[in-house]
This record gives structure tokens, C-alpha cells and sequence, in this order.
């Protein structure tokens, strides 16, 4: 399917952005793991997150759905899920595949994981080598890549891993598969990724704690085999999704806009600090606690955004957002850099490469040295271009973000995959002033 956003004037009125997407897998899967019956609102109802529940319910859990974004799970405990009969695709979810991949890891049978074209090239190892190592089997194709085959065991070890990437898939397939383990295992990251499993497994009765570990970076420790209660999980509005609407107001002068009950944890929120350093004006209104996580009102204010220096330690916390904040610095005056990009490379895309592609079709300055991305920003920039999404739902709303701003539009093929993690972005974005359509499959290219 091709979009097509065509330049749109101020952004004003209010919108409640679709439900986090990492708390919803995780949401799904918690509860499958308590004992009994957990509730669940305001799920994100995107593809990446039905393939989730699609997996669990192949390996023995029985869900039900009451309403929008409200769903029942019937859970059964640790270790307590059944051989599926057939592959389990996990679709284009990457939080999906891997944190599924622990779980299976302490379960004494064979599953088959796969997923689409985008999945199949992520890296696996980064997951497969510590669940090895707890005591699973797993076998990949080449380059350890899906599909895979895991054989679990209901006797893992508990082990201490240095994770070389700072990243909450792998710390959450490790605290997953810890589960399953006795005694205390700890995963040490070199810098704090998102910590929604951590606070989930906690109310639900687990016994975690974090602290810097030796040598630098931050370890978290979790006791393994705890029963896990069964809970009311309240899914916070995406900030990562919130990110899209909050840059195309804050480029655009005159807008002002309010992104309802949105996620304000503070391993997210990386993006809104950037945006604020470019000067871009954010106020968070009715700022509250909600199942556990922050939560808030975003109130964007548009205006002349500048360029920004982002440090390399910020990643994790809006890993991402860069994508989007790239038009945001196409938007601003002079140049800006972002550092430390090597993991946007294994996402959905190669988000470094590919924005950068896109962004110089669009008339933008930008490069890539090292690790690290320059845009030249110079208010709004041409456009016109048609950029293909590459099964990557944040390239796709990235760059129909970029075609609002721009002089020309921009066309967007493969939009589609937008379905992954916000189903109604057009009709949001729409709602607020942008001119998002789908082209008419006769005139597609
Ligand atoms: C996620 C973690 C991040 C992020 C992804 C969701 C999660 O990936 O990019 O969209 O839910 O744990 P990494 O952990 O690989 O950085």
C-alpha cells in the first residue's frame, strides 16, 4: 500500500497515541506466565503484538478478548506452556521473537520460531548465546538468524552475562528464562535500557534489584522461580508512537497539539529531551503513576526548532525515535549530529542507512561517519520523493512526518507495515491537520 502526506499547515486539537508496544508484549506474556487470571486494558492492538498473542495461544494459553485493547489470559504459570504443534511466526516483532525465545528456554520441548523477511535478517545471537548458556538448545540458520529451533529445559542454570549491547531484548529473555532457573541470575548491560520488565515482574511478586556493576555498566538481578500473581495491567499510550505527532507539530510553527495518557518512563523519554534542547516547547500536564509507569499529557508547542548534539549514552532512551528526530533535525537550523547509532543498524531496517538514503532523496544534507549521523538542517526541506518502507513501520511514518513538513509532500510504498505498531496513524495524524491519503492501488508506482 502507498501513502502520500502532502504538506499540511499548524497542528492543533488532541489525540491519545496507540497503546506501548513493548509493555503489551510483555503484558501478554506475564500474564501467561501467573497463575490465573490477568486483565489486561489498553493493549496495542498492531500486528507485532497479535503475533504475540497468536505464539501464546499456540503454545497452550487461552486469551480472550472483551473489547478494544481489553483481553483476558488465562495464565499458567511458570513453565507451565505446552509444545506448539506448529512454527510460531512471530511476524516482523522483534520484542516478540526474543523475549518468546526466554520463555521457550525454560520449557522442556521444541518450538519453531519465524518470522517475516525484515525478522529472518536480525541478529539472534545476541539472545540465543546466554539462553545457551543457561542450558537451552537452540539452532539457527546461518549467521544466527530465524527461523530457529529451541529446545528448552525445565533445568536451566542461573548465570551472570555481560551483554555487550545496551539492549531490553536481551536483558528480558535472560530475566525470562531466569525464571526458570534457581538461585540468582544477572544480566550487566553497559548502559540502562527500558525497565518495563523489571517493574512488571516485581508487582507480580519477583524478587529483582538493580546496582552499577564492577567494571562499569548496570547489573540487574533477579531470584529465580518465583510464582508469579496474576495482575490488572494498564498499557500507557506509546511515547516511541507519541514521538511521530510531536515532531510534526514541534517543526511546524503556529501548531499546538495534546498527546494523551503517553508513557513518561524515564528509559523512554530520551526524544522529548532532545527535542526540548532543540527548542521545541513540551510541557507535560497531568503527570501521574499508573500500573506502575509514569504518565502524562504531552503539550507540544510548534516553532523554529535548532540543531542538537546527541551523546551516544542517550540511545538507549530513544532508540526508536531517531528515525523521526533525523526530519526533526532536517527542520532545524544548522547542524546537527547524532552519536552512537551502530545498533539502528539491526532494527526493523538498517534505520542509518536507510533514513539516510531517504533523506538525501528529499533534498536533505546528511551523512553517516562512524556511528554517528550529521544532518544540515534548513527549514523545510524539498521533498518529493518516494521513499520505500522496507518493512519498517518508523521509516514508513518518518517520512510521511517528513512530507507534512516538506515543500513537496513525500510518497511512502510499503506503508502497510505502519499496521505493526500503530494501526489508525493516518486517521490520527489527519485528525490534527496533516493530508495523509492512500494512494489508489491503480496509481501506486
Ligand atoms: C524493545 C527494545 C528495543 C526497541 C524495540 C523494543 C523492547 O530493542 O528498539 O522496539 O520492547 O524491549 P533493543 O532491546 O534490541 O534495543
Amino acid at each position: 500500500m502507498e501513502m502520500h502526506a502532502l504538506p499540511h499547515g499548524p497542528l492543533a486539537g488532541e489525540a491519545r497515541p496507540p497503546g506501548d508496544k513493548s509493555i503489551s508484549h510483555r503484558s501478554l506474556m506475564l500474564a501467561a506466565l501467573a497463575v490465573g487470571e490477568s486483565r489486561i486494558e489498553g493493549l496495542l492492538e498492531g500486528e507485532d503484538v497479535l503475533a504475540t498473542a497468536h505464539a501464546l495461544e499456540a503454545l497452550g494459553v487461552e486469551l480472550v478478548r472483551r473489547g478494544a485493547g481489553a483481553w483476558t489470559v488465562h495464565g499458567v504459570g511458570v513453565a507451565g506452556l505446552a509444545e506448539p504443534e506448529t512454527v510460531l511466526d512471530l511476524g516482523n516483532a522483534g520484542t516478540g521473537a526474543r523475549l518468546l525465545m526466554g520463555i521457550l528456554a525454560g520449557h522442556g520441548f521444541t518450538s519453531f520460531l519465524s518470522g517475516d523477511a525484515s525478522l529472518r535478517r536480525r541478529p539472534m545471537a545476541r539472545v540465543a548465546e546466554p539462553l545457551r548458556a543457561m542450558g537451552a538448545e537452540i539452532l539457527t540458520r546461518s549467521g544466527c538468524r530465524l527461523p530457529a529451533a529451541v529446545t528448552g529445559s525445565y533445568r536451566l542454570v542461573p548465570i551472570t552475562w555481560r551483554s555487550p549491547v545496551a539492549s531490553a531484548q536481551v536483558k528480558s529473555a535472560i530475566l525470562l528464562a531466569a525464571l526458570h532457573a534457581p538461585g540468582e541470575t544477572t544480566v550487566i548491560e553497559p548502559l540502562p535500557s527500558r525497565d518495563h520488565t523489571e517493574r512488571m515482574l516485581a508487582g507480580m511478586g519477583a524478587s529483582l534489584r538493580s546496582a552499577p556493576a564492577e567494571g562499569g555498566g548496570v547489573a540487574v538481578t533477579i531470584v529465580g522461580q518465583p510464582e508469579l500473581s496474576p495482575q490488572s495491567f494498564t498499557v500507557p499510550a506509546d511515547p516511541s508512537s507519541a514521538a511521530f505527532p510531536a515532531v510534526a507539530a514541534a517543526a511546524r510553527p503556529g501548531s499546538r497539539i495534546r498527546l494523551l495518557g503517553v508513557g513518561l518512563n524515564p528509559s523512554r523519554t530520551g526524544a522529548y529531551t532532545t527535542l526540548s534542547e532543540m527548542g521545541a516547547a513540551i510541557a507535560i500536564l497531568d503527570r501521574r503513576l499508573e500500573g506502575g509507569e509514569e504518565v502524562g499529557t504531552l503539550e507540544i508547542t510548534g516553532g523554529e526548532l535548532r540543531a542538537v548534539d546527541v551523546p551516544a549514552e542517550r540511545a538507549p532512551s530513544m532508540i526508536d525515535e531517531y528515525p523521526v528526530l533525523f526530519v526533526a533535525a532536517a527542520l532545524a537550523r544548522g547542524r546537527s549530529r547524532f552519536r552512537g547509532l551502530g545498533e539502528l543498524r539491526v532494527k526493523e531496517s538498517d534505520r542509518l542507512a536507510v533514513m539516510a538514503e531517504g533523506l538525501a532523496a528529499c533534498g536533505v544534507r546528511c551523512g553517516i561517519e562512524g556511528d554517528d549521523l550529521w544532518v544540515e538542517g534548513d527549514g523545510p526541506p524539498a521533498g518529493g520523493a518516494r521513499i520505500d518502507a522496507r518493512l519498517d513501520h518508523r521509516i514508513a511514518m518518518s517520512f510521511l512526518v517528513l512530507g507534512g513538513l516538506a515543500r513537496e509532500g513525500v510518497r511512502v510504498a510499503g506503508a502497510e507495515t505502519i499496521a505493526t505498531s500503530f494501526p489508525g496513524f493516518a486517521e490520527l495524524m489527519n485528525g490534527l491537520g496533516a493530508r495523509i491519503t492512500t494512494v489508489p492501488a491503480g496509481e501506486a508506482v
